[in-house]
Formats: C-alpha cells, structure tokens, sequence
C-alpha cells in the first residue's frame, strides 16, 4: 500500500514538473520590452475549441462570459451565472491546455459581497481555471484584494467592460475625454496596486491603450485598444468567422468558418440524398453465417 501511494504520488510530481502550462508568474513576467513578441489570448468555451485554440500555440486560453452572446444566442453577457462559467471551464480545462486558463468571473458573482465572491472565484478554480478575470476598477480593489488572499490569481479588465453596457448606455468606447482617459489610467494603477496580475483593455482610444500599458508594470492585454498593449485578445467566434453578425471594427477575421462548415454539410446532405453515404467502407460487414441467416 505505502508503495503504491509512493509512486503514485511521485508520478504525480513528474507530470507537474513535466507541465507545459503557463504560469501565471511567467505570463506577469512577459511585459513586453521593445521588440518582445505580444502575449496572445484567445476565448475558448468548450474543449475541442480549446484544443483548436491551444494547439495554435496561444498563451492564454479566456473563458469568456462572452459564451453568452458568442454561443448561447443571448444578446449580452448580463445572463450568465457562475454555475454556466464552472460548466464551461470544466469543459476547456478537459483539453489540459498548455496554455494559463482564465474564467470570467459573471456579473454578479463578484457584486454582492466578499465572501461569495471568494466562494465564487474558488468554484472556476476547482473547475479547472488558473486564474479569474472581472471587470472595472478602483471599485473592485477590495474584492480583487480578497480574492488574492485566498491564492487565486486575478486578471483585470478596464474600459469599455461589457458588463457594464446597462451602465454605459451601449457598446460605447471608453476613455474618449480628458477626464474619462485619467480615470481609466488611475483606475489601471489602482486595480495594478491591488494585485492583478495583468489587466485586459477594451474599447479604448490607441493612444489610451499605450499610455495605460506605459503606465503599468503587469501586462496589458487589448482588445480595440491599439497596437501598444503588451498583448492582444480576441474571441475565437470573432477571429474564425463564426459569430454570424458583422464583427466590431477591431476584430480581424482570418478565415470564414460558418462558409466551409456549410458547405461541407451540403455535400453530406447531397450524399446522403443521393445514396452515395455511407459506402462499404463506413459500414460494419457480417459474418457469412449471420448474412445467410438473416437474408434466409
Ligand atoms: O468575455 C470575453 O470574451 C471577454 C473578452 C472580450 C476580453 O471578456
């Protein structure tokens, strides 16, 4: 017994030392200095688009509470619960990505009080997530300060916070005045003091986009942020043709996806209509003994 429990447990050890995944220290530690790659990330909600999304050789794999709008046809984030968020982590911590997974944290799960909003950040950990990413700033600092008491890294994200779309009035970019741009950048510090670990933009001026990330010692990854962030963010719906609606300006979308999946899909349904699927090759033969029986 006391072997068994030797080797399993030392077999243990090999695999974490073996690991390829990030950490979350080794993504803190990738601000980008001039002429240093960005860091990438990428939205994945279930476990073959993590695969797809990890094997690309991302850093950091994002379940999004996007996964409303992108793949549960809702029209905002504002629906998702924390239990959708476990249920989706768990599905992309089942790739075992070598890439840091990063659960969002739903709006309301990190609102109401610090207790439940440890508890709530514990939950996407147990699920599989490395760390949890929420969303605004100096207002969030004693819930980011809590839940990285209780050892859970966290990922901020300022600017135009779709959680914040009641709020805001619409999809509308941040930062656009003198005052709002000070904001943003006192609230990046504040949210930096508190102990994120990097911070996503989103929606902002370029100019604001570069000026936070000057300002920042952790990495700032952008999304409609400008080219000077330390990283980039994009959802995988978006960047692969998928999401059905027109993409906002900053997505770039490299290859129509929904387009070949159709038409792979007519050719099945013209074989099938033709008797042309499946073949001899895609169909389980019988021994003589049971073909002569049951034809008999
Ligand atoms: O949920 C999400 O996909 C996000 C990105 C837009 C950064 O938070």
């Amino acid at each position: 017994m006391y072997v068994f429990l030797l080797t399993s447990s030392t077999r243990h050890w090999v695999d974490v030392m073996n690991a390829r995944r990030l950490s979350v220290p080794q993504i803190r530690a990738m601000k980008r200095r001039r002429g240093d790659a960005a860091l990438t990330m990428v939205t994945a909600y279930d476990e073959p688009t993590a695969r797809i999304v990890d094997a690309a050789g991302v850093d950091m794999i994002l379940v999004g509470d996007s996964v409303g709008n992108v793949v549960l046809g809702r029209p905002d984030t504002l629906s998702v619960t924390i239990e959708e968020m476990v249920h989706h982590t768990t599905a992309v911590a089942a790739a075992q990505p070598s890439a840091l997974v990063v659960a969002d944290m739903p709006w309301m799960s990190y609102h109401v009080s610090i207790e439940e909003s440890v508890r709530n950040a514990a939950s996407l950990i147990r699920a599989g997530a490395d760390a949890v990413k929420l969303e605004g700033g100096m207002q969030r600092v004693s819930v980011i300060e809590a839940i990285i008491d209780a050892e859970i890294p966290v990922m901020g994200h300022l600017g135009l916070t779709p959680q914040s779309v009641r709020a805001f009035g619409g999809f509308k970019v941040q930062g656009k005045s003198v005052e709002a741009a000070h904001h943003l950048l006192s609230s990046a510090k504040a949210i930096e003091a508190a102990g994120c670990f990097a911070m996503v933009i989103e929606g902002v001026p370029d100019v604001l986009g570069t000026e936070i990330t000057k300002a920042s010692t952790v990495p700032t990854i952008g999304i409609g942020a400008g080219a000077d962030t330390d990283g980039q963010v994009l959802v995988l719906h978006d960047l692969l043709g998928l999401s059905g609606a027109k993409p906002p300006k900053f997505v770039r979308q490299y290859v129509d996806l929904a387009d070949i999946a159709t038409q792979a899909l007519k050719a099945y349904v013209a074989d099938v209509h033709q008797g042309a699927f499946p073949d001899a090759t895609e169909t389980y033969s019988a021994s003589e003994e049971l073909t002569t029986h049951l034809q008999a």
